[in-house]
């Protein structure tokens, strides 16, 4: 069978990939009850399984992957533990140090909303009243949990890019263990709506230089924000921001910047998903996708679904 993923065809037969039943078997378990989404026939002759992983999915080889062009210099470090990461361009740490490297999106010459964690049980009623066109990260463990969402946020105009599979840290893995995340995410993306994600959105901003190397490999571009909302501080008890003080930061910062920007959002609680629509009223209908603020691609390649 022959794939194409960007400009570098890739044929999946090539790579022999064994796993032990074994070592996935806890995993599988815990997600199997809410999987919708077969898995389908393709998939399984590439990787020799035949159910979607759980949080931690097996790393299946990819033949264009090439581990030299992924930096050895780089430490992991785990999320806020930036001590013994330098603060440079060669490591361009997005969660330590704010860096961005060139081929990052992190604004949008209209001020437009992003919304990441979905698809959820609340993302319907975002996508029943939103007024404008938005970029969707969605994970794809919840996509094949909520396949169906995942179609009618794509069918209603948005544009749907990856946030890995399962939310994990990105820059405290190994390099195998980030693959994972990436390829499971675009093989559920292709398999739920035949097409394979051009835009990334690292999980908590997690993002340096050897996750770009990776990134990069997939033809994907990492996609950052300019405005944080913290909207998912609501749902966080003491510490949380009100509603209100969202509201009168959006505004803020609209007026500073002139209308340009890019916010991050959450489509995961009926909460966030009120806040959200409030600020689409607060923005404005005229907001742009992603692709549309850089003038880029939707998707990197589109498949007619076989079943
Ligand atoms: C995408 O799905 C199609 C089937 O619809 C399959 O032939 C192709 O190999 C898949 N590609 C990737 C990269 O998942
Ligand atoms: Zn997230």
């Amino acid at each position: 069978m022959k794939i194409t993923l960007g400009l570098l065809p890739f044929t999946l037969s090539a790579v022999a990939v064994s796993v032990n039943a074994q070592d996935t078997k806890s995993s599988e378990f815990s997600i199997q009850a809410n999987v919708q989404l077969p898995f389908p026939k393709w998939l399984t002759d590439f990787t020799g399984l035949t159910s979607w992983p759980g949080v931690d999915p097996p790393y299946i080889p990819l033949d264009f992957i090439d581990f030299e062009k992924i930096p050895k210099h780089i430490p992991a470090h785990e999320s806020g533990h930036c001590a013994t990461l330098a603060n440079n361009f060669d490591t361009c740490s997005f969660d330590c140090h704010n860096c961005v490297s060139s081929d990052d999106v992190y604004t949008c010459p209209q001020l437009s909303q992003t919304f990441d964690d979905g698809p959820s049980v609340a993302t319907p009623k975002l996508l029943d009243s939103l007024k404008s066109k938005a970029t969707f990260f969605i994970l794809g463990i919840n996509a094949v949990r909520l396949p169906d969402v995942y179609r009618s946020t794509v069918d209603r105009g948005h544009v749907v890019g990856s946030h890995t599979w399962s939310h994990k840290f990105l820059p405290s893995l190994k390099n195998e263990e980030i693959i994972a995340q990436i390829e499971w995410s675009i093989w559920a993306m292709n398999a739920t709506h035949g097409h394979l994600p051009k835009w990334f959105r690292p999980p908590y901003g997690g993002i340096d230089n050897r996750v770009r190397a990776i990134l990069r490999q997939f033809g994907m571009q990492a996609v950052l924000w300019d405005f944080d909302t913290f909207d998912w501080k609501l749902m966080n008890g003491g510490t949380a921001k009100d509603e209100q003080t969202i509201y009168d930061n959006v505004r803020k910062f609209k007026n500073a910047n002139q209308g340009h920007g890019l916010i991050l959002e959450h489509d995961v609680f009926g909460r966030t998903v009120d806040v959200a629509l409030k600020v689409n009223d607060i923005v404005g209908p005229s907001q742009l996708t992603v692709p549309q603020c850089v003038g880029g691609l939707d998707y990197i390649k589109r498949f007619d679904i076989e079943n």
